[in-house]
Parts: structure tokens; sequence; C-alpha cells
């Protein structure tokens, strides 16, 4: 079973990344910030929740969040593996992780740090553009689509994430500073961690993650 965690601050490239590596392996993409704008989308109680949060670049409370991953990976899917992006981002969340590993015999064996420089994720952030339809990530300069506008995959429109300015990043990265960068001990701790230099070109990146993973 390939069962994965991608780590990292907000705009590393965990989405990007995630997206290579389920097609790959052909292992679900289990996105928790992609759950809560799907539910924020649908205006349902827990998009309504989590939206009151996401605008001011907070994290959504663990119990919420921990609840709906155990959904998820209790489903069929994830019996052959899946990868997790966004999740955990607390210490209590990677606790919860390991007691819900155990209990449905879906532990995690990888957890790989995508480590990026801040003002690089600045850039990245303030420049992303994503598909409304299928959700694809884009670059206005790094990675433009091929008409601008619209996603080279479906052909939807492209547009800007609401928390992507700088003031709610600055939230954002303030949360993962204080919250998310302790799980890089706790993993190494538990002997999971492997890290990669997310500055790299997608091509050669994608290599470092298949000799980790592979
Ligand atoms: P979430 O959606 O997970 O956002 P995030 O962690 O802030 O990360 P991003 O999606 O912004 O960045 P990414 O690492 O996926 O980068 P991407 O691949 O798009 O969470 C949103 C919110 O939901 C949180 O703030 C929180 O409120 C809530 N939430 C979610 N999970 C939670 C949890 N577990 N607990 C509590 N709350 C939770 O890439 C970024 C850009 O860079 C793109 O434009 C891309 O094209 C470009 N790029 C990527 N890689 C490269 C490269 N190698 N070279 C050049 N450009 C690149
Ligand atoms: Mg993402």
């Amino acid at each position: 079973m390939i069962s994965i965690i991608l780590l990292g601050a907000p705009g590393a490239g965990k989405g990007t990344n995630a997206k290579r590596i389920c097609a790959h392996y052909n292992i679900p993409h289990i996105s928790t910030g992609d759950m809560f704008r799907e539910a924020i989308k649908n205006k349902t109680p827990l998009g309504e929740l989590a939206s009151s949060y996401i605008s001011k670049g907070l994290l959504v409370p663990d119990e919420v969040t921990i609840g709906l991953v155990k959904e998820r990976l209790s489903k069929e899917d994830c019996l052959k593996g899946y990868l997790l992006d966004g999740f955990p981002r607390t210490i209590p969340q990677a606790e919860a992780l390991t007691e819900i590993g155990k209990e449905l015999s879906r532990e995690v064996n990888y957890v790989i740090n995508i480590d990026v420089p801040e003002e690089i994720l600045v850039d990245r952030i303030c420049g992303r553009r994503v598909c409304k339809s299928c959700g694809a990530p884009y670059h206005v300069k790094n990675m433009p689509p091929k008409v601008e506008g619209k996603c080279d995959l479906c052909g939807g429109e492209l547009v800007q994430r609401k928390d992507d300015n700088e003031e709610t990043l600055k939230a954002r990265l303030s949360e993962y500073h204080h919250n998310t960068e302790p799980l890089v001990n706790y993993y190494k701790g538990l002997n999971k961690l492997y890290t990669v230099n997310g500055v790299k070109p997608l091509d050669e990146l994608m290599s470092d993650l298949n000799a980790i993973i592979g």
C-alpha cells in the first residue's frame, strides 16, 4: 500500500505534485482544503463553518477536520493507498491520524515535506490561478495555460482563490509556522520523514518523489 502525506507551507506545491503522484500511482488524492472549498461551493453547514476560518487564513478546528478525514479514509478506494494533501496540519491531527491508521489498518508509509523558501511562496500564491471546474492549478508566470483564462484540461474558467491575497497569506503562513511546521520533527521522530526541494522544475521533482516512493 502506498500511503503518503504531503507536508509543506501554503504554495509549496502540495496540490500540484499530489495530482501527478496520484495519477502515476493510481491512488486517491485527499485534500482537506479542496473538501472544504467544495462544501463552501455547495453552501452546506460544513462549508459555512469552514468559510469563517478559511477567509481569515485560520485553521478549521481539529475535531471537524479529523472527523472529515476519518470518514474519507474509511472508504474502499483507500484500501490500495491514498495521498493526504493539507492534512495533518497540527500535532493533535497527526496523533489522531496515527490512531485512525491503526484502527483501519491504513497507516501512513511516507511523509514528504516539500521545502520552498518564503519569498518564493508569496510569488506562487499571488500568481496562482485555479480551474473553477476541475481544480487544476496554474501560475500566471511559471505555469500559464495555453489559452489565457482557460483550463488546458477541461476548458473551465481560471479564477483566483479568495484566500490568495497578501493579507490572508500572512495569517496562513503564521498558522503554518506555529501549528504545522512542528510536524516535521514529529514525523522525523517516527522515521517517516523525507524532504524534497520544491523549487525544482516539476519533472525533476517527480523523479525525486519516485525515488522515495518507488
Ligand atoms: P489548502 O487548500 O490546503 O491550502 P494551503 O495549505 O494554504 O496550500 P495551497 O493549496 O495554497 O498550496 P499548495 O501547496 O497546494 O500549492 P500549489 O500546488 O497550488 O488549505 C486552505 C485552507 O483550508 C487553510 O488555510 C485552512 O483554513 C483550511 N484547511 C485545510 N486543511 C486543513 C486542516 N488539515 N486543518 C485545518 N484547516 C485546514 O502551488 C502553488 C502555486 O505554485 C501554483 O500556482 C503552482 O502552479 C505553482 N508551483 C507549484 N510547484 C511549482 C514548481 N515546482 N515550480 C514552479 N511553480 C510551481
Ligand atoms: Mg493546495
